[in-house]
C-alpha cells in the first residue's frame, strides 16, 4: 500500500501507526493532489510497479469563514483567495487523483474509489466553501459510479461527523473558542458525541470490500448537524 501526501515527517507517522496495529508493507511517497502532472507521475510509478485496484483519496481540509459577517467597522466577506485555495485542494484536488488513478483502476478491474465527504455536505453554515466542496464530491461519486461502472470500477463516498482524531485535536489547540463550537454541534446530534475514527476507517473497508455498493455516500455522522442548531451556534461565536 502507498501512501502519497507532502509532509514526509507525517506520512512516517502514518506508516509506522499503520506498522503498529498489524498493517504492514505501508510506504510513503510525496504526492501533491492540487499538482494533477505531479499526480499523473505518482500515479505511472504505481503503474511501472504494477498497478492499483483500489484508491482513497482522503486529502481535505476545513475552512472555517462565513460568506458575510457584521464586525465594528462594517461588513467582512468571504476572502475570494481563501475559497479558491479550499476548492482548489478539495475539489479540485480530488478530482486530479481520481483522474490520474482512473485509467490504472480500469485496467485492474473489479476495483474501488472512495472519495471522503462530509456530514457537512448537507449544509454548514459558517463553512460554505467546505461544505459546498463536499456536497460535490459526493455528486461525482455518482457521477462517476455510471462513468465507471462500465469499467469495472466502483465509486463511493464516506461522509463522517466530527471525528475524535488528530485533526481535531489540531484545531482545538489552534482555535480554543472552536472546541465550544463543536461540541455544541456534537451534542445536538442524534446521537451525541464525536464519531471514533476507527469507525471511518471500518466504513472505508467496507466500501473497498463491497461488490455491489456503488454511487453512494455512506454517512457515519451520529445523525449530523440539526440544520437549526448550526444556524444559532454561528450567531453565538
Ligand atoms: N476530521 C473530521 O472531523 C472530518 C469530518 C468529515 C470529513 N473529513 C474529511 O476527511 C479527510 C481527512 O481529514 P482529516 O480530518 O484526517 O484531516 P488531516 O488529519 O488534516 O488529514 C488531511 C490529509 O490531507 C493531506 N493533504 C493536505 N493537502 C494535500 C495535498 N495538496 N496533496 C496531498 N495530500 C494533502 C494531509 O497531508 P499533508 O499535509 O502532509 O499533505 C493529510 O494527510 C478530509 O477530506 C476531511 O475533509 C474529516
Amino acid at each position: 500500500m502507498v501512501v502519497l501526501s507532502r509532509d514526509e515527517e507525517v506520512g512516517g507517522r502514518l506508516v509506522r501507526r499503520a506498522a503498529d496495529v498489524g498493517c504492514r508493507g505501508v510506504e510513503w511517497r510525496f504526492g501533491d493532489v492540487t499538482d494533477a502532472g505531479q499526480m499523473d507521475s505518482a500515479f505511472d510509478r504505481l503503474r511501472e510497479e504494477g498497478g492499483v485496484s483500489a484508491c482513497v483519496v482522503t486529502a481535505g481540509r476545513n475552512l472555517s469563514a462565513p460568506l458575510l459577517r457584521r464586525t465594528p467597522t462594517g461588513w467582512q466577506r468571504h476572502d475570494p483567495e481563501a475559497w479558491r485555495e479550499l476548492v482548489d485542494l478539495n475539489l479540485t484536488g480530488t478530482f486530479n487523483a481520481a483522474r490520474s488513478a482512473a485509467p490504472l483502476l480500469a485496467e485492474a478491474g473489479d476495483s474501488t474509489l472512495v472519495l471522503l465527504s462530509s456530514c457537512s455536505r448537507h449544509g454548514s453554515a459558517g463553512q460554505g466553501a467546505y461544505s459546498a466542496t463536499k456536497a460535490a464530491i459526493s455528486s461525482l461519486a455518482r457521477t462517476w459510479a455510471f462513468e465507471l461502472g462500465r469499467l469495472g470500477i466502483r465509486v463511493l463516498a464516506v461522509a463522517p461527523g466530527v471525528v475524535d482524531g488528530e485533526a481535531l485535536a489540531r484545531r482545538f489547540t489552534a482555535e480554543p473558542m472552536y472546541r465550544r463550537y463543536m461540541q455544541d454541534l456534537a451534542d445536538h446530534q442524534a446521537l451525541p458525541g464525536f464519531v471514533p475514527e476507527e469507525e471511518v476507517a471500518s466504513a472505508v473497508a467496507f466500501a473497498l470490500e463491497s461488490t455491489s455498493m456503488t454511487g453512494t455516500t455512506l454517512e457515519i455522522d451520529a445523525g449530523g448537524f440539526p440544520a437549526r442548531l448550526v444556524r444559532s451556534s454561528v450567531r453565538g461565536r
